[in-house]
């Protein structure tokens, strides 16, 4: 039974893709598409974990050389059937797999032998640094690329302001690093984790921020996105539900004025493996 807070519905999938794909980071994707001229195109492995219903190969795929052959890896059936069928004739794909499996329990079985890459969107603040470590220690085994985009940095900021907006931030950030079956999550400070092992690991680590910033245009987003927060924060501070309930009301009414801004950060990283011709790496 997958712990709750990785079970992710796909209208909530389908509701944030453009502002994903409109924050990630552009530079990255194009030299990681340089990285893969190089390899040989006969044998263009992909796998995509914690895929839900395909948003990061519809961005990737149109961007990254021809011949794809992507291994789509979820525990959620539902939407692995969904990967599939909306991935499967998209520019650049040759073929589509899809396994479920949990990443926790299995992750080296889920990895097919000869992926160049290893890629996950919105996945990272869920992980533990125990399971960090093995993935990162895996890509090194297999020489894969793995580009990891749009993990939550814990920086939100509201407009206009209002005073429980900090208290209840913090309760979601807090919340966020709850054990979710593989140890505690790492949260916010899952990417910069994340690139320190690659590090370790004597990969060329790149990264830029890939901030969602809001406007009146993107309300179901908004609305989405708060009302998850009032239930992350509720469920952290009990004693402070009523409140937090109070300040989801206020917040909702100035989405619907047209009123509220809202900025997320999150950050895409890119790991080359040692030995492929890269040189250099972000500080
Ligand atoms: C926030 S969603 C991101 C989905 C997709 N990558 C995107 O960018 O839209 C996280 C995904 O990871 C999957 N997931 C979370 N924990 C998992 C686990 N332990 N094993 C397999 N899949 C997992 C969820 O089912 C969900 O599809």
């Amino acid at each position: 039974m997958p712990h709750p807070s990785t079970v992710f519905d796909s209208e909530w999938l389908s509701i944030r893709e453009a502002a994903d794909h409109s924050a990630r980071s552009e530079s990255l994707t194009a030299r990681l598409a340089d990285w893969l001229v190089d390899r040989d195109a006969a044998n263009l492995r992909l796998c995509d974990l914690g895929c839900g219903s395909g948003s990061n190969v519809r961005y990737l795929a149109p961007r990254l050389p021809a011949g794809q052959r992507w291994c789509l890896v979820d525990h959620d059936a539902g939407l692995l059937t969904l990967a599939a069928e909306r991935c499967r004739d998209l520019p650049g794909v040759s073929s589509v797999e899809t396994l479920e499996g949990d990443l926790v329990g299995s992750l080296d079985t889920l990895i097919p032998e000869g992926a160049v890459l290893i890629t996950a969107s919105a996945l990272l603040d869920l992980v533990s640094e125990q399971w960090l470590s093995r993935c990162v220690s895996l890509a090194a085994r297999r020489g894969a690329a793995c580009l990891i985009t749009l993990s939550y940095s814990g920086d939100v900021s509201l407009t206009p302001a209002l005073a429980e907006d900090d208290a209840v931030i913090q309760a979601v950030n807090a919340h966020q690093r709850q054990d979710k079956g593989g140890g505690p999550a790492l949260g916010p400070d899952a990417w910069s984790v994340c690139a320190s092992l690659f590090r370790e690991a004597g990969f060329s680590v790149f990264h830029e921020p890939s901030v969602w910033s809001l406007d009146a245009s993107q309300a179901a987003l908004q609305d989405n996105l708060l009302t998850g927060w009032a239930r992350a924060a509720g469920e952290w501070l009990p004693d402070s539900a009523p409140s937090v309930s109070a300040w989801l009301d206020q917040r909702l009414q100035r989405v619907r004025r047209g009123e509220s801004r809202i900025r997320v950060g999150h950050q895409d990283l890119l790991a080359l493996p040692p030995g492929s011709g890269t040189v250099g790496s972000d500080a």
